[in-house]
């Protein structure tokens, strides 16, 4: 029943963001059905596109281990580890909304950040947060039990995080030499330095790529939904729906839908190019398309992505909003409380780009008065540089990766 529905579920999300893409996206993508259908018939066909992160690192040339983890409240995640020497120091690396580890990988040998700190020596480790393709698993609940997925980026940072930065300090009797996030994976990282200060102690400094606690100033597609997000929770709750596009729910929608019928798929079909590439076409390589499509989107809980468009509507970083009745229930207040960032202590470095319309300047601006101990602070030199090229753009090894290996060498304290 859950399985027939979702489907429509997510037709209705992509064609609302169709919809609103269309009244305010002025571009046109040549040959983009085209290029879309090629892709689709590549991620069917390659090989390549198929592979899960662990064969994608040992494609590489590399060793790769995967490690389950259990949270306190039950959930069985999947770390992904490229293992380094006995003296290697330990890097943690904590991937986006709807992303997985294989998102860092996808760009290959010689590019990808996994590899370049493998190659100088790091012992790399690569989270999986609840939920995603990787982490679809509880001790006691099931992915077609709503409990399962009752949970947004909150509980990531109050439990996923603890679990496998203790499981991985544990193994290997070491502190964390740089914990690196993108999106999400700073969003969490906040929440963790905030409500679990003696886990964030075990970090010697870490990494915000693109920056998300604070996304009032969000523009895009999300931006434009967010004002009716009463009523699309509405829709959803009344389909059952909890589950956010799971792995190559993408792929078969556009696979169905064709991407060459009538202007309304034909616009979906380019809206969802845009939202993943943006408009920075100078850096996306469409050769990367099939693998893209075929790990993105891994899967979340339409909770997690509700937390975020409250934020979009607040302009705050904040608990989840439950209403004023359950609020007080839960928090003791009408309003939820605000996630205090001055209590971080652990030294963060900032890299964040102009044309990154998620995590726009103005609330990484935001961010930078609050936060107290900021050790490096990077804006990337090239003016179109979106939300995933940190991942995947073209000239991500020498606008963004150089910077982050220079920074892990700083010192810090
Ligand atoms: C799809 O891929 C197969 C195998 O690579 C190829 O033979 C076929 O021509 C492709 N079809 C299209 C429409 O690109
Ligand atoms: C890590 O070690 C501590 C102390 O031995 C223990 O209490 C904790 O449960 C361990 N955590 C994990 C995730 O193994
Ligand atoms: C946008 O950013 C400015 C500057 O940082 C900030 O003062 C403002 O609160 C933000 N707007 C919203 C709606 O969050
Ligand atoms: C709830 O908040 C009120 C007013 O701030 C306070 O007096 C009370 O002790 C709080 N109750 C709990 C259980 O924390
Ligand atoms: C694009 O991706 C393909 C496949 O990974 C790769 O072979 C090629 O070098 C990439 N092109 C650029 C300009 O990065």
């Amino acid at each position: 029943m859950l399985s027939m529905m979702q489907p429509t579920a997510i037709a209705y999300f992509l064609s609302l963001c169709s919809f609103l893409g269309a009244a305010t996206v002025n571009v046109t993508f040549e040959n983009l059905q085209e290029l879309l259908s090629t892709a689709l018939n590549d991620t069917k066909n390659n090989v390549d596109a198929n592979l899960n992160t662990l064969e994608l690192i040992r494609k590489a040339g590399y060793p790769a281990e995967a490690h389950v983890v259990l949270t306190e409240d039950g959930y069985l995640l999947t770390i992904h580890r490229i293992p380094g020497g006995k003296n290697s120091p330990l890097v943690f690396l904590q991937h986006c909304l709807l992303c997985s580890s294989a998102g860092w990988v996808v760009i290959g040998k010689n590019k990808a950040l996994p590899f370049k700190l493998a190659d100088q020596g790091y012992d790399v480790w690569l989270g999986n947060f609840r939920g995603n393709t990787y982490s679809r698993a509880h001790i006691t609940l099931s992915p077609s039990d709503s409990k399962f997925w009752d949970f947004s980026f909150d509980e990531m940072g109050t439990y996923d995080l603890p679990a496998m930065l203790s499981y991985i300090t544990n193994l290997t009797s070491k502190p964390l030499h740089t914990y690196i996030g993108h999106s999400m994976g700073t969003t969490t990282f906040y929440v963790m330095a905030i409500k679990r200060p003696e886990i964030a102690k075990m970090v010697r400094v870490m990494i915000s790529l693109a920056p998300a606690a604070f996304v009032g100033n969000m523009t895009g597609p999300l931006r434009l939904i967010a004002p009716f997000i009463s009523s699309i929770e509405a829709v959803l709750r009344s389909l059952g729906v909890n589950e956010l596009l799971p792995k190559n729910s993408l792929l078969q929608y556009l696979t169905r839908v064709g991407c060459n019928f009538d202007p309304f798929t034909k616009q979906i079909c380019s809206d969802i190019i845009f939202l993943i590439i943006g408009f920075d076409q100078e850096q996306f390589n469409y050769t990367l398309l099939p693998m893209i499509l075929a790990h993105f989107p891994s899967g979340t809980s339409i909770k997690t992505v509700l937390h975020y468009i409250q934020e979009v509507n607040s302009g705050k970083f904040q608990a989840y909003d439950y209403g004023r009745q359950k609020n007080m229930q839960i928090y003791n207040t009408t309003v939820p409380p605000d996630y205090d960032l001055s209590r971080i202590t652990v030294p963060i470095a900032l890299i964040h780009g102009d044309n990154d319309w998620i995590v726009n300047e103005k609330d990484v601006n935001k961010l930078r008065g609050l936060l107290t101990n900021i050790v490096d602070d990077y804006r990337v030199p090239f003016s179109k540089f979106n939300h995933v090229d940190y991942l995947w753009a073209k000239d991500a090894p020498t606008l963004v990766y150089e910077k982050v290996l220079e920074t892990m060498k700083k010192k810090v304290n």
